[in-house]
């Protein structure tokens, strides 16, 4: 079925990936981490608050036994990365020898995922890769390897479907690149 044209939001100057290529995306996504990981139980560490649009639609294209546990760092302010990530709230269950999949929405400088990746390994989970929704390459500070991918993008700054600007645009259905703020 079609689906109706969504108007786009004003402060938007054009969709990058339509509500269409990310569930198709999503489906193919959760096809393949459901062959990856058969036969186990997967634990989803949801990074709030940017990742739990995509979260909660990739686990329903899981056909797994999972839980999901959440996590909030904090290193961005406005656009810009300050470097410096902080743990706003851990985990509620032990990582300890389970086969734990970061789910998050962007992967820019890489900043916030490294200094997640190297505390999670602490905690010796039994497995630990990364599924995230979006990634910019060309931005990246520091490697960070995600198993899972759901679009590479361009070096924009772009909203929606869970991520924000100053906390604003997450419940768009597309995802959308923010027009340069108005002199
Ligand atoms: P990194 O530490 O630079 O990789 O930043 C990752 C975090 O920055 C993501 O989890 C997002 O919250 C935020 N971020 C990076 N790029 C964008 C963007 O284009 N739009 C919205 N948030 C972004
Ligand atoms: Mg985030």
């Amino acid at each position: 079925m079609k689906q109706p044209t969504v108007a786009l939001h004003p402060n938007v100057s054009r969709a990058l990936l339509t509500e269409d290529q990310i569930r198709e995306r999503i489906r193919e996504l959760g096809a393949q981490i459901s062959r990856d990981y058969a036969g186990r139980n997967l634990t989803l560490v949801c990074i709030l608050k940017g990742s739990v649009i995509f979260m909660s639609d990739l686990m329903r294209e899981l056909t797994l036994p999972c839980t999901v546990d959440f996590m909030r760092l904090s290193s961005y302010a406005g656009k810009e990365s300050t470097g410096v990530v902080r743990v706003m709230l851990d985990l509620g269950e032990t990582a300890e020898g389970r086969d734990i999949l970061v789910v998050e929405d962007i992967i820019d400088t890489g900043l916030t995922l490294s200094y997640l990746m190297q505390n999670l390994k602490t905690r010796n989970p039994r497995s630990l890769e990364i599924c995230a929704f979006l990634d910019k390459p060309e931005c990246r500070k520091v490697q960070v390897r995600a198993k899972y991918v759901g679009f590479q993008i361009p070096n924009e700054f772009v909203v929606g479907y869970g991520l924000d600007y100053n906390e604003e645009y997450r419940n768009l259905p597309y995802v959308g690149i923010l027009k340069p703020p108005q002199a």
